[in-house]
């Protein structure tokens, strides 16, 4: 199936403006793939058509489902590894001591696919009982994807899917086989709480998250629309709280409301004053003759 350039102009300006995502040359090969099942289940024989439709604005729900076939959902269970080992070794011991009196936990994962990240994060919880017993621990999923999120919300995946990430042990200890593929047992279903968000747009309510994860979805925002996220999650984070971001990604550049944590690489923390936290850290030290 062929399209032309101001047919796929006319896509990627609908991506970015719903989204912030960009569709660059090099990534527009992914556009005939992508929509391809949605055109047969649509009835639409070319992407042509399927931009006149669009254009005379006939089908206000076709633009959305356009839109979510376009972007990328690639995500699995315990994605990197090294990050959740991080989460479990360093920012969760700290938070079970800081956050002793109140014994709540507040995460967000932002952009969370179909929720492979949340349940991983139910998982490390759930794996630790003798810690957590008696907190409230709330995550918080999000992705601006309806799909993703009616998907996340089921806590059931396919064989394949469910297999992504997960030793076999895990797999049948968290997951129960059914008619619809593999559920999430009851126990981390009971978590997790899923809703339709863009990062874009004011953090959702209430806030004051002690971690938040923006793994993998930052990374074909524009440099202005990835300062505009960062001041969404920064504003959304507790003072003392973290930001994960995926492999490769970084502040650096694009924001001085956040700064790496000197004590845990991968992890940022608020700035505060828009110095970096290295300088804060550094200063609290000579202060204290450290
Ligand atoms: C590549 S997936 C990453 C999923 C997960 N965080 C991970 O690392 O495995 C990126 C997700 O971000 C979502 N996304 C893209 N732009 C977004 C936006 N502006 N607001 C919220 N979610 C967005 C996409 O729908 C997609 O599900």
């Amino acid at each position: 199936m062929q399209i032309s350039d101001s047919s796929s102009r006319i896509l990627a300006g609908l991506l970015e403006a719903r989204t912030g995502q960009q569709l660059t040359m090099s990534r527009r090969w992914r556009i005939e793939t992508a929509l391809s099942a949605l055109l047969r289940e649509r009835g639409i024989n070319t992407l042509d058509e399927l931009i006149t439709i669009l254009v005379m604005g006939r089908e206000p729900s076709l633009s959305q489902q356009v839109v979510e076939a376009l972007l990328n959902n690639e995500t699995y269970f315990f994605r990197d590894r090294a990050p959740f080992d991080l989460l479990s070794r360093y920012a969760l011991p700290e938070l079970a001591k800081r956050r002793h009196a109140t014994k709540r936990i507040r995460i967000w994962s932002a952009g969370c696919s179909t929720g492979q990240e949340v349940y991983s994060l139910a998982m490390l919880f759930a794996e630790d009982p003798l810690t957590w017993q008696g907190w409230t621990i709330d995550v918080l999923g999000t992705d601006v994807s309806t799909a993703c999120v009616d998907r996340a919300r089921t806590g059931t995946y396919t064989q394949f899917e469910v297999q992504r990430g997960l030793g076999i042990n895990q797999m049948i200890k968290w997951f129960e086989e059914t008619p619809e593929g593999w559920r999430a047992v009851e126990a981390l279903r009971k978590a997790p709480r899923f809703q339709v968000h863009n990062i874009l747009e004011p953090a959702p309510h209430p806030s004051a998250f002690d971690i938040v994860l923006c793994r993998n979805v930052l990374l074909y925002l524009s440099p202005d629309k990835k300062t505009l996220a960062f001041e969404r999650l920064a504003g959304a984070m507790a003072e003392d709280g973290w930001l994960m971001l995926g492999a490769g990604e970084t502040v650096i550049g694009n924001t001085n409301k956040l700064g790496a944590d000197i004590n845990a690489r991968g992890l940022y923390r608020l700035t505060g004053d828009g110095s970096t936290v290295e300088k804060r850290q550094g200063d609290r030290r000579s202060a204290t003759g450290a």
